[in-house]
């Protein structure tokens, strides 16, 4: 396992003029905080630390859509490659992708609701690495993997792109970190504000303008 690349919080950013940005969302972003192609490199030491510690037995690896995708997909692909071409020994996957509802109400502290996926008891005795994009206050991940116990599996591990320095957070930290951010407000690579920038190629600090526009 390695240590997670840790962003200061003085840290600007790149100028959006150095890269290439959709013309959709060129006034609605304030910097580029991680290009695509750092967090491909990031990525592909993720995949190797998961491959290391993983050793041969088979892995269920569960995609925590939708921000998860782009993560996951990348993720696998540097692990497949690994076992193709390794040689001594490579992982069984299997995959998985579900969606997580939470709930809200006036009384309880919120639950969450796994939608999709295939049956839980599949990962019972099983070896399971969770994909996520971003750790916030850690509660939904928290929750989530209080329900995996419940279907027994041999054990959980979380990948999580980003983790968020959050002062409301419960101190969650998963196994595997690609970049530890500021408190900020990021989009791209799949992350998105109420639906929009998922299409976005670098992880990118959103701006006053954006969140005014694509506030609900
Ligand atoms: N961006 C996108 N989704 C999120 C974030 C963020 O900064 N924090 C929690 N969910
Ligand atoms: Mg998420």
């Amino acid at each position: 396992m390695t240590t997670s690349i840790r962003i200061e919080d003085s840290y600007q950013g790149y100028s959006l003029d150095s890269f290439c940005i959709p013309k959709h969302y060129e006034d609605d972003l304030e910097s580029v905080l991680i290009p695509y192609g750092v967090i491909h490199d990031r990525i592909e030491r993720i995949a190797k630390d998961i491959f290391t510690d993983f050793g041969k037995e088979p892995l269920v690896a569960i995609c925590v859509l939708k921000g998860g995708y782009k993560f996951y997909t990348d993720l696998i692909d540097k692990i497949n490659s690994l076992n193709r071409n390794q040689g001594e020994r490579s992982v069984p996957l299997s995959v998985d992708f579900i969606r997580l509802r939470s709930y809200q109400n006036d009384k309880s502290i919120g639950t969450i609701e796994v939608i999709g996926g295939d049956n839980m008891e599949s990962v019972k005795g099983k070896n399971v690495l969770v994909v996520e994009d971003i750790i916030d206050t850690g509660r939904t991940m928290q929750k989530l993997l209080g329900l995996l116990e419940e279907y027994q599996p041999k054990c959980v591990k979380v990948a999580s792109l980003l983790l968020k320095r959050q002062p409301a957070s419960n101190g969650y930290i998963p196994e595997y970190c690609g970049f530890e951010i500021p408190d900020k407000f990021v989009v791209g690579y799949a992350l998105d504000f109420n639906e929009r920038f998922r299409d976005l190629h670098h992880i990118c600090v959103v701006n006053d303008n954006g969140i005014n526009k694509y506030k609900v």
